[in-house]
């Protein structure tokens, strides 16, 4: 068997890597705004996370890449690094009529999605680490990876860190994160198709 490896990447991924990568984002993390990108504009996405020194992309590799984490020192850098694109995504999404994910957006910009947290865990969620995306390849989940590789990931962050978050779209990760790596639920993010819980750890 294989071996598997977590690393933290710092280079550009090569094309094999990257349509891995690009297969489980579109699988598994189908409600997400990056998955509903064209090929092309998720490969811009993931080059800009890894030159960025305010994100890191974590990947696990065994013949390849089998699960990927993007995270974001503060949540606020995975607006501003993405200055420069944020029109190529935009059209990209109007032309393949994605109006959820536009809706979405929209819930973001106007400050509506954050109704429901309260004025101290806002300033909490603004000052920790943001875990904004994640996932195991469908065959290898629940074989405790996840957990593993999130605890690798908090290890690594940990020297510049003090609490990390992340939000969930299904009871099945929410449980993931509480039952398996203590997370706590801070609060609720107005998202549809459905209601994104946000939950903390301190490191
Ligand atoms: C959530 C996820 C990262 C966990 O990784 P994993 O290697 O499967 O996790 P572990 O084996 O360490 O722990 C298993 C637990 O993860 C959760 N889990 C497993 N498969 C899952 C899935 N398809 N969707 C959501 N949660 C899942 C369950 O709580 C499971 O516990 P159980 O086996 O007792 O039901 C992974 O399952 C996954 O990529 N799911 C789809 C994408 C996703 O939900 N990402 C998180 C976004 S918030």
């Amino acid at each position: 068997m294989r071996l598997m490896k977590f690393e933290k990447y710092t280079k550009k991924l090569k094309k094999k890597d990257l349509e891995s990568l690009i297969d489980i984002i579109k699988q598994e993390n189908n409600e997400s705004i990056l998955a509903n990108l064209s090929k092309s504009n998720i490969s811009k996405f993931i080059n800009q996370v890894i030159i960025s020194s305010e994100l890191n992309l974590f990947v696990i590799k065994k013949n390849k890449i089998i699960g990927y984490a993007v995270v974001a020192k503060k949540p606020h850098f995975l607006i501003s690094n993405f200055e420069n694109l944020k029109y190529y995504f935009l059209i990209d999404l109007v032309t393949n009529l994605k109006f959820i994910t536009l809706f979405n957006i929209f819930l973001t910009k106007v400050n509506i999605d954050d109704l429901f947290i309260n004025k101290k865990n806002k300033i909490l969620i603004s000052k920790s680490h943001n875990l904004n995306l994640l996932a195991i390849e469908k065959n290898h989940q629940s074989k405790g990876i996840g957990k593993r590789f999130l605890n690798y990931i908090m290890k690594k962050i940990k020297k510049d860190a003090q609490m990390i978050t992340c939000e969930t779209n299904n009871l099945r990760s929410n449980l993931f994160y509480k039952n398996k790596l203590n997370f706590r639920n801070i609060g609720i993010r107005i998202r549809l198709p459905n209601i994104m819980k946000i939950m903390i750890k301190k490191l």
